[in-house]
């Protein structure tokens, strides 16, 4: 076992050295690796996502030690946050490096960069000795991959190589927090929440205010994240109330329920269970979306998770991939 993974490693760093694409697993999602110095391999990664050059990506490091590498004005703050958090499921927006492809960057004077925890993408990060790009690896606008097979689903065919390293611990993409500016925001919600990173740096970080006009901004189209399945968002009390009459142009339907109240039995509406905590519902819940995409039913609903902070990250997810109410 240990034999053939040393062999992919290989095989995998020469086809990154070749400018090729290798998907790797990390702790959060599967990423579409590609070498970040390397114009043409990273227009591949583009081209493979069907991705608009304007979503700039994020840097994948060995270690806190590669920053000054890529970034410019690292600050203590940056710098508690890398020793508390990497390897881990948090990416931080810095000022680039003159040599950072714009193409990388969408043109901006900014680099996001990350340090994994994934063994195999750690190897993968040692092997290849340089940064990789790595967005999650799916085609634009759909549900980030938590397992190999589902990378097969989207990218099949496109990639050079797949490496397999088991379902996703964390199943939701990092948080990105943006430590080029006076106080540090958080971009994307993640596993590692505000309050978090606010005991790190010691002061109050915030959620970027969606009003200011800011460039970028991860996951800003309106349906985001989406499965192809039209997806709603209700609570629970709108889900008992409607169970019983939802019209029949909606059935065949799945309710993904977290909580372990009781719902009627009904014909044509199937119960799918979420665990009950966070964690659980976020390493669940992107294979759940998934599976049931492929189930051909008229609707997913999805019962509204606490509007706490704790499930903020699961939160921002499931609202993205529904409709509009
Ligand atoms: O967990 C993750 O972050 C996964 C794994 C594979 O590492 N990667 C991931 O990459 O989610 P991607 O490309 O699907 O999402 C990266 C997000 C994009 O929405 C992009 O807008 C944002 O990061 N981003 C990248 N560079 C940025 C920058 N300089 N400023 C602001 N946002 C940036
Ligand atoms: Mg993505």
């Amino acid at each position: 076992m240990l034999t053939t993974m040393r062999i992919d490693i290989n095989q995998a760093v020469t086809i990154l050295r070749a400018g090729g694409l290798v998907v790797f697993p990390t702790e959060t999602v599967y990423g579409l690796g590609a070498d970040a110095s390397n114009p043409t391999a990273v227009r591949r990664v583009f081209e493979a996502k069907e991705r608009p050059y304007n979503h700039p990506l994020i840097v994948h490091l060995l270690e806190s030690a590669w920053l000054e590498d890529w970034a410019l004005d690292i600050t203590d703050e940056a710098r508690k946050l890398a020793k508390a958090f990497w390897p881990g499921p948090l990416t931080m927006v810095f000022n680039k490096q003159s040599h950072v492809l714009d193409l990388v960057t969408a043109d901006q004077p900014t680099v996001a960069l990350r340090v994994p925890r994934h063994p195999l993408a750690l190897s993968l990060l040692n092997g290849f000795g340089d940064g990789l790009v790595a967005p999650s690896a799916n085609r634009f606008t759909r549900i980030s991959p938590t397992t190999a097979s589902a990378v097969q689903q989207e990218l099949g065919g496109r990639v050079d190589m797949i490496l397999d390293g088991g379902p996703s611990e964390v199943g939701l993409e990092s948080t990105i927090v943006d430590m080029s500016r006076e106080l540090p925001v958080i971009l994307r919600p993640g596993m590692i929440s505000a309050k978090a990173i606010s005991e790190v740096v010691g002061r109050p970080i915030s959620y970027l205010n969606q009003d200011q006009p800011v460039v970028r901004v991860p996951g800003m189209h309106a349906v985001h994240y989406a499965p192809a399945t039209k997806t709603m968002l209700l609570d629970f009390i709108a889900i008992k109330d409607r169970i019983c009459e939802f019209d029949t142009d909606l059935l065949p339907l799945a309710i993904l329920s977290h909580s372990n109240l009781r719902l009627p039995k009904v014909d044509g509406v199937k119960v799918v269970r979420l665990p009950s905590d966070p964690d659980g519902y976020a390493r669940a819940l992107y294979r759940t979306l998934r599976e049931q995409d492929q189930q051909q039913l008229k609707r997913i609903i999805i019962e509204d998770v606490p509007q706490s902070a704790e499930w903020a990250a699961v939160r921002d997810r499931i609202v993205k991939a529904s409709e509009p109410a």
